[in-house]
């Protein structure tokens, strides 16, 4: 049986699955029984500084190939998610990478205080969100300069904690903000979030299908481009990488980390393959590496032949 176990960033995982950010990530039960599933770590969804409402329903659309969502990032707000995780530590079955979302750089500074003193391993900033700052509302994760300073500030206050910044696939070059947040101080990337939006319409009420009309895309039709992300920020900036973006096969997992991911980010997948995929995924992995000789997983990582 190959080794599945990895490092990333100084933290080791049983394998590399771990559960993407706001799928089935809120409370410590759900995260304790997807580490029962296999999963080799666990991704929150995006913790804000106060009670954030989401999106009207209908919230999600999932066909064969695709998933559309507009869920709103909904959340209870830091002081929960803090006793969510001091719940998950009593037993802490897996390492537990806290996300973090707001819509101003103050609020994503609070907020990493906060979960700085806990005792997550990691902490993963979301920026795809709009800076409400901004003259234009951009998301933060598509001008380098907002990146850099996000990334900065709240490099400057999580202490020991590594600093992983989640990026947004709409962009027309993330190298260009890759290596914005490695000059800001980035320890890691987990790359992509939802592509898009998207729109989907009803054909009898010409309708969009989302209360929100338009949402972030996911699921097996992104991969290609999860795939491509990873391989250009891996080049760019050589920091350790969450491969996230439509893997939902052991040969998904295996080729975003010869892109360049050293875990792999797992979210839509639950919807297509059911809760315990972490499991299957890994089975998957360890199979393919005893058929074509490698002993420890990690030995693939970044080995794409461009
Ligand atoms: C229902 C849903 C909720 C999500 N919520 C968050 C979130 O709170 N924070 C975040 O960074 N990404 C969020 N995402 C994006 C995922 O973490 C992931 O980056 C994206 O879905 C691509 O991976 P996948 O194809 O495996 O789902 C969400 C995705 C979905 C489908």
């Amino acid at each position: 049986m190959a080794n599945l176990k990895v490092n990333y960033l100084g933290t080791d995982f049983e394998n590399p699955t771990v559960l993407a950010s706001g799928v089935l990530g809120v409370t410590a039960s759900t995260w304790k029984s997807v580490v029962k599933s296999g999963a080799g770590g666990i991704t929150t969804k995006s913790v804000w500084l106060n009670e954030h409402k989401g999106h009207p329903n209908p919230t999600i659309i999932t066909t064969e190939h695709w998933m559309m969502n507009a869920v709103g990032l909904p959340d209870a707000g830091v002081e929960k998610a803090k006793q969510e995780i001091e719940d998950y530590m009593k037993e802490k079955p897996a390492p537990l990478i806290v996300s973090i979302v707001g819509g101003k750089k103050d609020e994503f500074v609070e907020i990493a205080q906060q979960i700085a003193k806990t005792d997550a391993d990691i902490l993963e900033v979301n920026i795809s969100c709009p800076n409400v700052e901004d003259e234009f509302g951009r998301p933060f994760a598509c001008i380098p300069d907002q990146s850099k300073e996000i990334t900065a500030a709240v490099k400057k206050i999580a202490g020991d904690k590594p600093v992983v910044i989640k990026l947004s696939p709409n962009v027309t070059d993330i190298k260009e903000i890759a290596n914005a947040c490695a000059e800001g101080g980035a320890d890691g990337f987990c790359a992509i979030n939802t592509l898009g939006p998207g729109l989907a319409i009803n054909l009898e009420t010409r309708m969009p299908i989302l209360a929100n009309k338009v949402g972030g895309i996911s699921g097996p039709a992104i991969k290609p481009l999860a795939v491509k992300m990873v391989s250009d920020i891996y080049q760019a900036t050589k920091l350790p990488i969450i491969g996230t973006g439509g893997i939902t096969t052991g040969e998904d997992a295996l080729e975003i980390m010869m892109a360049g991911a050293t875990l792999v980010g797992m979210g839509s997948s639950v919807f297509y393959r059911g809760a315990d995929v972490f499991r299957k995924v890994s089975q998957e992995m360890s199979d393919w590496c005893d058929k074509n000789g490698v002993a420890n997983v990690e030995e693939i990582i970044g080995t794409v032949k461009l």
